[in-house]
């Protein structure tokens, strides 16, 4: 026996026995992030038997590293409403978003930042004791029509740490079951196509574990490590993307990767863009505040997508600054210390450790920096995983649903806006429980589960345990993050984009002669990152691969040779599967919602995004 389940099978893979721990809950969420942790929240408060699986400590989940904040129209320093903030996302993903799952989002988002700050976020404070809200990039006011609106609540810029740390302690509060340290190895599908559960490996003793629950719940975050350099921790491999995919299901609009404009030159660490909230600004190698060209009302406030961009035409057109021309420079020493020190502690302290710069003296050296995947598995604004069948393009898979960035619902589009990120988690990790508490009754008895149940994903983990080929994992990894980084970055061309799709699908055949040294099933890191690249080089294909096949830019999928936005024949979602036996991928649409969720507002027209 062990404690929190009990052994009743090993199976045998490869002639070698495998004892499986067996669990039951109503629901199991794989991750605990900021999604996962107010979905799991949720699910306990409605009385569910809810469980969170997760590869790292709870308080360790990426989420912790957001900085800046989140959006929410509360209107604490300046007018503002909701169907603004609405306006401005739609106008944000460049029309690639879904209005309905942005209407639910932004109408939704100031009470989920009040229950934050019930809950104990401990948000800075305007002088009367409101939550302090600053500037961010393409929100605005008056339906664009106005100045910037002032809409991303902050706590200095630790507001994802604030978060994490509040959500895990109502976790706590709540009697959540946590599985920490437990790696998800891969969904348990049944032969109806209905999602039973998950195995995983528990690293520290290798025991393998089988959870069987009528919803599993996908909350593992992006895939920034596909790339070079990224924001993104280490342990950002979509491990939740690559699962679906295994399973048969499509990932959507996965071309659309972020990249944030200010990271750290060479260490790629994220300084907020909070920095330019509060009145930061970039300029080239002439001294030249730039932005003021590309986004003339906006200027250092304009959407991610666009000042990355604005700063790569810089470097290539010989405006760079530093002894190799290939960066900019962001400037914050004009801005009084004591405010640097009470909003932007924490840049301040990487901008010294990671930059060697001093923020009150001199500008940081920053280059865009893969941030975001506004590309996942596709839900509806409930949180239920979504695939196409036959006709119907939004047939809800029974049993899955997926939360933060794992899922595209879609309210990012083409183009996330900064702070619509920590909103995204609240809002949809609550929809998504409260969707859990209809679907699923506390208690209620499950089927067995079939005796081959665990056997797919151990055959997975034993091939790997016991790899024998000639490249290691880092080596295959390095080669694709290359490939990632100089086929997939902020511009593209077909020629560029067609090398990239061969260079991965290189890679990914590669990854057949991997080899593996450590053949313990105990904190084996080997292992690990095995799977976890396994995990990554699926998602490098199939977003190198829709990145090739879209032929128009929008938001962060800029294509030199197709430089316009093409509406009549590219407003619609990308899906993608692979086949893992060919390792090939397939590409597939459906179309965007052209409708909102309510009467009250209106479906917002596309029009020409100039800022
Ligand atoms: O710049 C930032 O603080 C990042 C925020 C976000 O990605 O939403």
């Amino acid at each position: 026996m062990v404690a929190n389940g009990k052994t009743i099978t090993a199976a045998k893979i490869n002639g070698r026995a495998y004892p499986i721990v067996d669990h039951t809950f109503d629901v199991v969420v794989v991750g605990a992030g900021g999604a996962g942790l107010r979905a799991v929240v949720g699910c306990a408060k409605a009385g569910l038997r809810a469980a969170c699986v997760t590869k790292v400590f709870p308080t360790r989940s990426h989420t912790v590293a957001a900085q800046g904040g989140v959006a929410a129209a509360l209107a604490n320093m300046g007018p503002d409403d909701w169907k603004w903030h609405m306006y401005d996302t739609v106008k944000g993903s460049d029309w690639l978003g879904d209005q309905d799952a942005i209407e639910y989002l932004c109408r939704n988002a100031p009470q989920a930042v009040y229950e934050l700050e019930h809950w104990g976020v401990p948000f800075s404070r305007t002088e009367d004791g409101r939550i302090y809200q600053r500037p961010f990039g393409g929100m605005t006011t008056d339906f664009g029509q106005g100045p910037p609106a002032q809409r991303t609540c902050a706590a200095a810029d630790r507001t994802g740490h604030a978060m994490l740390h509040t959500l895990y302690g109502q976790a706590l509060r709540h009697d959540a079951e946590f599985f920490t340290e437990y790696f998800a190895i891969d969904l348990i599908v049944d032969a109806s196509g209905q999602v039973r559960g998950v195995i995983c490996l528990k690293m520290d003793d290798g025991t393998i574990h089988r959870f069987r629950a009528a919803l599993t719940m996908l909350a593992t975050g992006g895939y920034g490590r596909a790339y070079l350099s990224a924001t993104s921790a280490h342990t950002c491999t979509g491990d939740g993307g690559a699962m679906a995919l295994r399973a048969g299901l499509p990932l959507q609009d996965m071309e659309f990767v972020q990249f944030h404009p200010t990271g750290i030159y060479g260490a790629g660490c994220l300084i907020t863009e909070g920095a330019r909230g509060e009145g930061g600004y970039l300029t080239n190698s002439e001294g030249e505040r730039f932005m003021e060209r590309y986004a003339p009302s906006v200027k250092d406030l304009a959407p991610r997508d666009m000042v990355s961009r604005a700063i790569t035409v810089e470097v290539r057109e010989g405006r760079g600054v530093g002894r190799r021309k290939d960066h900019a420079y962001l400037h914050l020493e004009h801005i009084d210390a004591a405010i640097l020190h009470e909003r932007l502690p924490g840049i301040s302290e990487t901008a010294k450790i990671f930059a060697g710069v001093d923020v009150t003296r001199q500008p940081i050296p920053v280059l865009p920096t893969v941030h975001y995947n506004m590309g996942g598995i596709p839900t509806n604004f409930h949180g239920e995983v979504l695939t196409k069948k036959g006709k119907d393009t939004e047939a809800v898979v029974p049993g899955l649903m997926a939360i933060g960035e794992a899922a595209c619902v879609s309210v990012h589009g083409a183009n996330r806006l900064g702070s619509n990120s920590l909103i995204d988690i609240v809002v949809f990790g609550r929809a998504a429980a409260l969707r859990a508490a209809e679907l699923v009754k506390p208690g209620e008895a499950q089927p067995d589960l079939p005796a081959d149940s665990a056997d797919l994903a151990l055959a997975r983990l034993d091939r790997f345990r016991y790899a024998a080929g000639s490249a290691s994992t880092a080596e295959l990894r390095l080669k694709m993050q290359r490939n990632m980084q100089s086929h997939c970055a902020v511009y593209r061309t077909a020629e560029v984009l067609e090398e990239g799709v061969a260079a991965i699908g290189e890679v990914w055949k590669e990854s057949e002669d991997v080899k593996i040294s450590d053949r313990s099933l105990i904190w084996n890191s080997d292992l690990i990152e095995t799977l976890e690249f396994d995990n990554l080089i699926v998602q490098a294909a199939v977003t190198i691969t829709s990145a090739r096949d879209r032929k128009e830019s929008r938001g962060a999928h800029a294509r030199e040779d197709f430089p316009e936005r093409d509406d009549k024949n590219w407003m619609k979602h990308t899906l993608a599967t692979i086949d893992p036996a060919n390792k090939s991928v397939a590409i597939d649409y459906r179309p965007v919602h052209s409708y909102t969720m309510t009467k009250e507002v209106s479906y917002i027209e596309p029009k020409a995004r100039v800022y």
